[in-house]
């Protein structure tokens, strides 16, 4: 038998090149599909303790993606896809309405719910007025009807203002929403100042071709009510979210998804250039890459299977190279010195789960131990994530706890601040990695020199001899290795 040597991110170094690059030249921007480019080539992981609509909303706001999990039914994962393509458009195309006769109070929940502050009041289709939360600051007035307490004196302007227009009309009027309005006075959106405001926020956001941002969405190889639902909801990529991504089922997935559907694509995980052919034949735009070496994965100790991340990254690229279609290396990334290693190595973003759990906008419950603050992280095919999965990724559907065979573990990771402070950590690392190769896209990056270092090179690698006695943001000495 022959044994290829597999190599993992502590195995290589990259080699510093001259260069009189400076750090304003570096551009981390990559495309993933046609459709989609990213300013900052990182997206975050379906998984239930790391993308709900808030890491959504954050990772888009940054100028990476975030892909939203699937453990959770077909409605509410909509509602999440929906959030995030609401939370930010200069144009709202759709906005909630109401009717004039419903009770303010309905009205007041409706803002409430969806964290809105007005709604258009149509009446047989046309717009008469809007209803703001201002409108409905007192008790009194919430026993009324919408009609009573509405504005009905309203500036409005055409379908196609453009965002100067528009700012113009707000500011000459002091009103912060503009409902657009065709010749029939049917609502055609709404532009507020509030959206205005945060799009100069968020420079970098990821957003489509409306102005929202963008939003990606993980799902079974059968789960077709799902896909349909989600490409009606807007959202710009499924991503077909299993273990196994060289298989029957997520190659047949694959190319029926692409033949029935108009969405960008990403199917996966796969760790060898066999699987990136299967899967670049059926269609798919996007191949995720990462067969167990993820920081909660127990997939290669109890089935002895994987590749080890670094040689499955450089062998799926070698069977995707100059085929339109992107690498995302997903798993094992620990530090922004990974996330280098993998753009190096041939991929063209990474999907983190662990680097991302300890936010402030992950899904996790906080966790106290011992005065230190904490989040939830567990791997979807950990006890409890297969428990709680109706049809899980991983083949699974028993009916009590012991029958499961898990391929996960569950714990703590550090409490880490905001997605934006740990992503300005990564990027970062990424920029000065960039900096050292003299490369001024991750295209260039491809040009760098990488050794494989010996046991002696990963313990020199590492802070040595030294009791750190302040806590760094981008270097963790707990829980690791050396
Ligand atoms: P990190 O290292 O960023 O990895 O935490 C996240 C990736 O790990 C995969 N994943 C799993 N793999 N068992 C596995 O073998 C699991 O329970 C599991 N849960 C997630 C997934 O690819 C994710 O993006």
């Amino acid at each position: 038998m022959d044994f290829e040597k597999a190599l993992s991110f502590d195995d290589v170094m990259m080699v510093p090149s001259n260069t009189d690059l400076k750090r304003d030249d570096i551009d981390t921007s990559n495309k993933i599909t046609d459709n989609i480019e990213l300013e900052v080539p990182i997206l975050s992981s379906p998984m239930d303790k790391v993308t709900g609509s808030e890491m959504g909303i954050a990772m888009a706001r940054e100028g990476a993606l975030g892909v939203i999990h699937r453990n959770l039914g077909v409605k509410r994962q909509i509602e999440m896809v929906k959030k995030v393509k609401r939370s930010e458009n200069w144009i709202i195309r759709e906005p909630y309405t109401v009717t004039p006769d419903i009770k303010a109070r309905k009205a007041k929940k409706i803002m409430d719910e969806k964290d809105i502050s007005g709604l258009p009041v149509l009446e047989k289709g046309n717009l008469i007025g809007i209803v703001t939360k201002r409108d409905l600051r007192f008790e009194t007035e919430l026993g009324k009807t919408v009609r009573e307490v509405m504005t009905s004196d309203l500036i409005t302007a055409e379908p196609d203002t453009d965002i100067v227009e528009a700012k113009s009309i707000l500011n000459e009027n002091k009103i912060e929403k503009l409902p657009l309005v065709d010749e029939e006075n049917r609502l055609q959106g709404l532009i507020t100042v509030r959206d205005i405001e945060k799009k100069k926020q968020h420079p970098e956001a990821t957003l489509d071709e409306n102005g929202q941002l963008m939003v990606a969405a993980a799902v079974g190889p059968d789960e077709f009510d799902r896909i349909e639902s989600l490409v009606e909801a807007g959202v710009d990529m499924i991503v077909v979210d299993t273990a196994h991504g060289n298989s029957k089922d997520v190659i047949d997935a694959t190319e029926e998804i692409k033949g029935s559907f108009d969405v960008d694509l990403m199917a996966g995980n796969i760790a060898t250039r066999e699987g990136a052919r299967s899967l670049i034949e059926a269609g798919a735009d996007s191949l995720r890459v990462g067969i167990g070496p993820g920081s909660i994965c127990t997939t290669r100790i109890v089935s002895g299977i994987g590749v080890p991340q670094i040689t499955a990254i450089m062998n799926v690229c070698e069977a995707a190279k100059d085929k339109n279609v992107s690498v995302i290396a997903d798993g094992g990334i620990r530090y922004s010195g990974d996330a280098a290693k993998a753009l190096a190595c041939g991929a063209d973003a990474i999907m983190l789960g662990n680097m991302l759990a300890g936010t402030e906008e992950a899904p996790g419950r906080v966790v106290f131990r011992g005065g230190r603050k904490y989040k939830e992280y567990r791997g979807m095919a950990s006890i409890s994530a297969l428990e709680k999965r109706e049809k899980n990724r991983y083949g699974q559907d028993f009916e009590s706890r012991e029958e499961y065979v898990p391929e996960g573990v569950e714990g703590l990771v550090p409490y880490k601040g905001t997605v934006s402070e740990v992503l300005h950590q990564i990027v970062g690392g990424i920029k000065s990695s960039m900096g050292h190769l003299g490369a001024e896209t991750i295209e260039e990056m491809r040009d760098a020199e990488i050794y494989e270092i010996s046991e002696g090179g990963k313990h020199e690698s590492h802070p040595h001899n030294v009791e750190i006695t302040e806590d760094t943001p981008n270097y963790h000495w707990k829980g690791e290795r050396y």
